[in-house]
């Protein structure tokens, strides 16, 4: 049987995956999309595929080798677009083991299935199969002020178990491309923001809390600094290393933006009271708390993406600002959707997380 023009998506109902779905299905493409359908996996986020033929989420592990061999036989992808992951830092201080299973182990099977595949094709077919797999700039640990921005070079120094559970995942891919030359190929991107991110993480987080006159939980002294990249670009960047990366080769991809924490928070506040004024409320800045760090916080990210722009002609479009303002835009207009993931598991997260951090 000949390779189809279908796509396995991995994570595809999370933040980045279902952005990536629905700018893929812009192209005419089909998409198999494999989803555990954790906590962050939400199909009210593909709500707009539901009648189309040519998107079919498959609720399933990454870990659980014999369904994604069928999964392939039956599909016959011409790639594998593998987002799956536990992403949230914070959860794998408490709770790492999901972290080494997922990222590590899930990895792991899914290469291990895609070389048996990738294998059994024709020589052409062969030639045209690409294992894309996402990950993270935090792999390559923490910069001090002045350091250079991270390369590709840089050299690989995790400091959380997720960071830790994504460079494993990394090594294995860079391992099957040298070995067994699976066609592999790793982007290494920054913080993404954007449309569908789960409010655990900084700024759906603090946009929700401060609509809200919530308390905004800043860790430590809000100095730490994240390089954000909308998702949207984020997407084209992969899209762009699917058509056109070199084999076995990683890609950092990031956003030109460093921001210390506290200022995007101080923005959030500024365009909230301007978009949602609320004389009970008040400037939302007072709702601005220092909280206890988190252990292990890294200082900084930042990258240089001179590599992808160099090679491949691709670069970021929307300024952080503008971005941001788009992102806190659609947290307004989807209020179902966020009432949607903000179930009783939420819930639990953030007593276990927030509760010690400010009393209350
Ligand atoms: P997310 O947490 O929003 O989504 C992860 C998705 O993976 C969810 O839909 C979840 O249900 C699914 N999943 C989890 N475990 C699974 C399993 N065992 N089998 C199948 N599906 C499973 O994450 P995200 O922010 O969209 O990140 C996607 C990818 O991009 C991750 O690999 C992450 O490491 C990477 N990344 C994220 C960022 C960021 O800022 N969010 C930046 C760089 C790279
Ligand atoms: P996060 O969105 O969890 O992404 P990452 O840890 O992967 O960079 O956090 C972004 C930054 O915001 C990070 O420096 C931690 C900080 N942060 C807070 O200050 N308060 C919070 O409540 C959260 C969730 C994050």
């Amino acid at each position: 049987m000949k390779m189809s023009n279908a796509i396995l998506v991995t994570g595809g109902a999370g933040f980045i995956g279902s952005n990536f779905v629905f700018e893929w299905m812009k192209t005419g493409g089909r998409i198999v999309n494999l989803d555990l359908l954790t906590y962050a996996g939400n199909p009210a986020n593909l709500a707009a595929l539901q009648t189309d033929p040519r998107h079919e989420l498959v609720r399933g592990d990454i870990c659980d080798a014999d369904l994604i061999a069928a999964l392939l036989r039956k599909h016959q992808p011409q790639a594998i677009v593998h987002f799956a992951a536990e992403s949230h830092v914070d959860r794998s201080i408490v709770a790492p083991d999901a972290f080494v299973r997922t990222n590590v182990q899930g990895t792991f099977t899914l290469l291990e299935q895609a070389k048996g595949y990738w294998s059994g094709l024709d020589e052409e077919d062969r030639s045209r199969f690409r294992f894309l797999h996402v990950s993270t700039d935090e792999v390559y640990g923490s910069l001090k002020p002045t350091d250079p921005a991270f390369s590709e070079t840089t050299a690989y120094a995790p400091n959380s178990p997720y960071a830790a559970s994504k460079a494993g995942s990394d090594h294995l891919v860079r391992a099957y491309f040298h070995t067994f030359g699976l066609p592999t190929l790793t982007t290494n991107c920054s913080n993404n923001y954007g449309p569908f991110q789960f409010p655990e993480k900084l700024i759906p987080l603090m946009i929700l809390n401060s609509l809200e006159g919530k308390p905004l939980p800043v860790y430590g002294d809000g100095q730490n600094v994240r390089d954000w990249l909308f998702v949207g670009d984020h997407c084209s960047a992969i899209r762009t290393v699917l058509e056109r990366g070199r084999l076995g080769e990683t890609y950092n991809i990031g956003g030109n933006s460093e921001r210390a924490n506290l200022d995007v928070v101080n923005i959030i506040c500024a365009v909230l009271d301007e978009l949602r004024p609320d004389a009970a409320i008040g400037p939302r800045d007072k709702l601005i708390k220092f909280v206890p760090d988190r252990p292990g916080h890294d200082r900084r990210y930042a990258i240089d993406a001179s590599k992808i722009k160099r090679e491949l002609g691709w670069q970021p479009t929307i300024k952080f600002e503008d971005g941001l303002r788009q992102t806190i835009e659609w947290y307004l207009e989807n209020s179902n959707w966020v009432e949607n993931v903000r179930t009783g598991a939420y819930r639990d997260w953030l007593r276990q997380n927030y509760e010690e951090r400010i009393p209350q």
